[in-house]
Formats: structure tokens, C-alpha cells, sequence
């Protein structure tokens, strides 16, 4: 069995797992997205409707049945559901910002319906990923989020000033990722590790995870916008690259070789054939390798916190489902 088989079972039996939770929050959500206003109604139950990976959830669900308790479905699929809904909130502000025309394989909100309707589409789905974890008795968990969404804004804005910057340092790319990845994340680990009772010190080690978790998840994302590895991905290729955007191989590269010339390719990355060149220098000089080792050593790190959870059944899968995880292809 190769590595990506491997990731496509793990990801099938986490979430054979948790499916009663994911049924619930996917119920919850549509409800949400039923009783919007009309003119946003149809609009955001596209948009909530669209077959996702629901990776963050099953993070959260995981980390909830970890410590073996029972659970409180209810709340679980609460948070979840203000996590997506929260996550697919930024995607529609990202689509407008990035000005890409697909998501999941179909038009993204603001080609089909322009600019005006995507922003307060994707307000109001903030706010309602807000309200779904109103009520919640651990304030720890609203308060999570909130943090988690104004720190998506902060990384998405720290990218937009370092456009075009191909100076950018690793340190700053890994800050630019934290803030619009790996943070909702971290929210999420500890949602799922505080449903699941633990102390406040085992809620940070799970914070910790999901921070490395993420950083990873986001450095595979952007070895998978050059069209390395990638299938069916249901968006372009080369939006960073045309959006200026010096992610982690190119990074890599400009350690190795002269910065000039690729210079030059980036302005021109959206034709195809110089785009294809960029792709044949970067995989020449390693740097997609490398980049992918890097995201293996951040897995590894997650993994490392594994120990510190009661070691049963959901621990080795989560275990598994970092392994695989660089081998993810979409
Ligand atoms: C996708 O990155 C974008 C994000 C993970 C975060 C976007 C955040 C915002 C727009 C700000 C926050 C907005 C709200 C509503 C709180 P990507 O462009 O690298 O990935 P992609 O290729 O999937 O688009
Ligand atoms: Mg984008």
C-alpha cells in the first residue's frame, strides 16, 4: 500500500469515527445557511453544501473522544460548526482577495456573484460562526474562536504586505502561515482537547499540536498551488506565485541560487510555460523535497504531544493521520 492510499484510509476511518458528529454540524450548518435572509439563503447554502474535506472538524471530534468520556454531541458540533463556518467565511474573503475563480471544483461566491455580495456573504457567516458557540458554557471556547478569526485577518493581512517580497524571510513566511492557517487549528485542537475535560496545561500541549498540525497543513498547500503532488484540486494552480505570493520551495530555492533570473520568470508565471519552468528549476534544486521534509518535522512535533494523551484507539489514528499527511494530494 503506497502513502496515499495510506491518508485516504486514515481520513476514511477518523471519520467513520466521528460521522455522528459531522452529521450533526453538517444539520446545524444547513439549518444556519436555510434560515439566512433571503438573498444570501441560496447563495450560502451553496457554499456550505460544498463537498469538504471537514479536516478541522475531525480534529476537534478526535481530541473531544480522546480521553475516553462521554461525550456531549451537542456541544461538539457546535464548535465545529463555528469553526467551518468560520473557515469557510475566510475563504470567501480569501477568493476575493487571491481573485480566484474556483473553490471545491465550483465558481467561488464573488465570480458568480461579484465582490459586493462574497464580503457580506462572508460577514454574515462570521458572524453567524460566532453565534453558534454563543451559548456555550465554557466561555474558553467562544473566546477561542474569537481569537482564532481575528488572527486569520492578521495573518491574511501580513501576506498582502509581503506581495511581491522576495526578500521574505522563513521566519515571516512561518508567521504569515500561523496566522492565516494554523490558528484556527490551534482553536480547534484546544476546542476539542477543553469538550474533552482535560487540564488547562494539556489543553496548551494540544494548542501546541494543532499549531504544528497547521503549519504543516499550510506548507502542503503551497507545495500543492505549483501542481506538485496534486489531484483534483478543484481551484488553479500558480495562484500564489501570480499573486506574488513567495511561499516555502521558492523560499527554498532563493537560499540555493540567484535570485535574478526567477525574478523574471515570477513576473511572467502566468503564462503556462514559464509557469512550468518555475515548476522544473524548483524540483531540479530540491526545493519541493525540502519543503515537504520541513512540514514531515512540524507532523513529527505534533505528534510528540500525542504522548501526553491517554494512549488508546483515537491516539494511533491521529498518529496515523500525521504520518500520512504529507501525502496529501488535494
Ligand atoms: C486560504 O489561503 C486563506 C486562509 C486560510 C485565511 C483567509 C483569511 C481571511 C481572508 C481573513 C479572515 C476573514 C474572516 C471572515 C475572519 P490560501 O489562499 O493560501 O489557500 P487557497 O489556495 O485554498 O485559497
Ligand atoms: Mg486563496
Amino acid at each position: 500500500m503506497n502513502f496515499s492510499d495510506k491518508y485516504q484510509d486514515v481520513i476514511k476511518e477518523a471519520r467513520s469515527l466521528v460521522q455522528p458528529a459531522l452529521d450533526l454540524s453538517a444539520k446545524m450548518m444547513r439549518e444556519v445557511a436555510e434560515n439566512s435572509p433571503s438573498g444570501l439563503r441560496e447563495r450560502i447554502t451553496q457554499t456550505v453544501e460544498r463537498p469538504g474535506k471537514r479536516l478541522r472538524s475531525m480534529l476537534l471530534f478526535l481530541l473531544a473522544k480522546s480521553n475516553g468520556e462521554t461525550e456531549d454531541l451537542t456541544r461538539m458540533a457546535r464548535a465545529a460548526s463555528s469553526v467551518e463556518m468560520l473557515h469557510l467565511a475566510s475563504l470567501v474573503h480569501d477568493d476575493v482577495i487571491d481573485r480566484s475563480e474556483f473553490r471545491r471544483g465550483q465558481s467561488s461566491m464573488h465570480s458568480a456573484f461579484g465582490n459586493k455580495i462574497a464580503v457580506l456573504a462572508g460577514d454574515y457567516m462570521l458572524a453567524q460562526s460566532l453565534i453558534f458557540v454563543l451559548e456555550e458554557e465554557d466561555r474558553r471556547i467562544p473566546k477561542n474562536l474569537a481569537n482564532a478569526a481575528s488572527s486569520l485577518v492578521a495573518g491574511e493581512i501580513l501576506e498582502i504586505d509581503h506581495a511581491g517580497n522576495t526578500n521574505i524571510s522563513f521566519e515571516e513566511y512561518i508567521q504569515v502561515i500561523e496566522g492565516k492557517t494554523a490558528s484556527l487549528l490551534v482553536s480547534c485542537a484546544k476546542c476539542g482537547a477543553i469538550l474533552a475535560g482535560y487540564s488547562p496545561e494539556i489543553v496548551e500541549d494540544c494548542g501546541r499540536l494543532g499549531l504544528h498540525f497547521g503549519i504543516a497543513f499550510q506548507i502542503i498547500d503551497d507545495i500543492l498551488d505549483y501542481g506538485v503532488g496534486a489531484e483534483s484540486l478543484g481551484k488553479k494552480n500558480f495562484e500564489d506565485l501570480q499573486n506574488g505570493l513567495i511561499t516555502l520551495p521558492m523560499l527554498l530555492y532563493f537560499q540555493k541560487n540567484s535570485k535574478e533570473e526567477m525574478e523574471n520568470f515570477i513576473k511572467n508565471a502566468y503564462e503556462p510555460s514559464t509557469a512550468n519552468l518555475i515548476v522544473e528549476k524548483l524540483e531540479m534544486a530540491n526545493c519541493f523535497e525540502d519543503a515537504k521534509n520541513i512540514a514531515y518535522s512540524h507532523l513529527q512535533k505534533a505528534t510528540e504531544v500525542l504522548e501526553k494523551l491517554p494512549s488508546n484507539h483515537i491516539n494511533t489514528l491521529l498518529k496515523d493521520f500525521f504520518e500520512a499527511m504529507t501525502e496529501r494530494r488535494n
